[in-house]
């Protein structure tokens, strides 16, 4: 597949470089320095390569958007037309300094980005776990039990696009339902990141779920 990374930084470039390693062809975009994305781009290797994200959107199957919420629209204004691409979102509707949701109860993100770019199908995805995890996950994934990985979203085929990247990096993907969803989801992120950067056993955390009875 080809993928396109809207936002290079700790999720997109960790992401990016693990599906370039995976086989996919990969194109980063947007961070500040183009020296970065370069370099992201050398170290993944195989079919990676650095672009604007006008790039990265042009042939894509997947996108994958990883900024700050107060970058998400500009980040989508230099992408262009994103009517009918698969958009994966990480990104948490964060206040500017990152201590409180400021979309949630009766909305998230990921709704409100759906309703930005009305013709992208959106799957809200990867934004659960820390990025310090990610290569952990995809360097265990021939392990017999792999991390849970909740997503959502109202598209089936754009759902099954996602599933299988998730499968790439390593985790056992849960369908959580709709796009609406993400209601829980995004909070949910807060717990982790609380268990993860507050917590003793460092940040490398994921989760899994375990049903019981028969
Ligand atoms: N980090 C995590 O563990 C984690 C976990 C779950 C969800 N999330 C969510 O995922 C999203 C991405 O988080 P992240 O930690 O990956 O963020 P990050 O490391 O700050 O990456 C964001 C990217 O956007 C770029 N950027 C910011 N301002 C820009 C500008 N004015 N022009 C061009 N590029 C710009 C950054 O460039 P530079 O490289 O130049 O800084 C960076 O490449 C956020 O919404 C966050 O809430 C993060």
């Amino acid at each position: 597949m080809r993928i396109g990374i809207l936002g290079s930084g700790l999720m997109g470039g960790k992401l990016g470089t693990i599906w370039a390693r995976a086989g996919h062809e990969v194109v980063f975009s947007y961070t500040r320095s183009e020296q970065k994305l370069q370099k992201l781009a050398r170290d993944a290797k195989r079919k990676a390569r650095s672009g604007t994200p006008r790039e990265a959107a042009q042939d894509a199957d997947a996108l994958l958007l990883a900024v700050h919420w107060s970058r998400v629209d500009d980040v989508l204004q230099q992408a262009g037309d994103l009517s009918g691409k698969v958009i994966v979102t990480c990104s948490l509707p964060m206040n500017a300094d990152d201590t409180g949701l400021v979309i949630a109860h009766t909305s998230s993100g990921a709704e409100e980005l759906a309703k930005r770019v009305r013709k992208a199908r959106v799957v809200s995805a990867f934004g659960t776990v820390p990025s310090e995890v990610l290569f952990g996950v995809f360097a265990a994934r021939r392990k017999a039990r792999r991390p849970s990985l909740v997503y959502c979203g109202d598209d089936t085929r754009s759902k099954k696009v996602a599933a299988g990247l998730i499968r790439d990096v390593g985790f056992d993907p849960v369908d959580a339902g709709p796009l609406r969803i993400a209601r829980y989801t995004e909070p949910f992120t807060l717990l982790v990141a609380q268990l993860a950067y507050e917590g003793d056993g460092g940040p490398e955390l994921a989760y899994r779920f375990e049903r019981f009875g028969t």
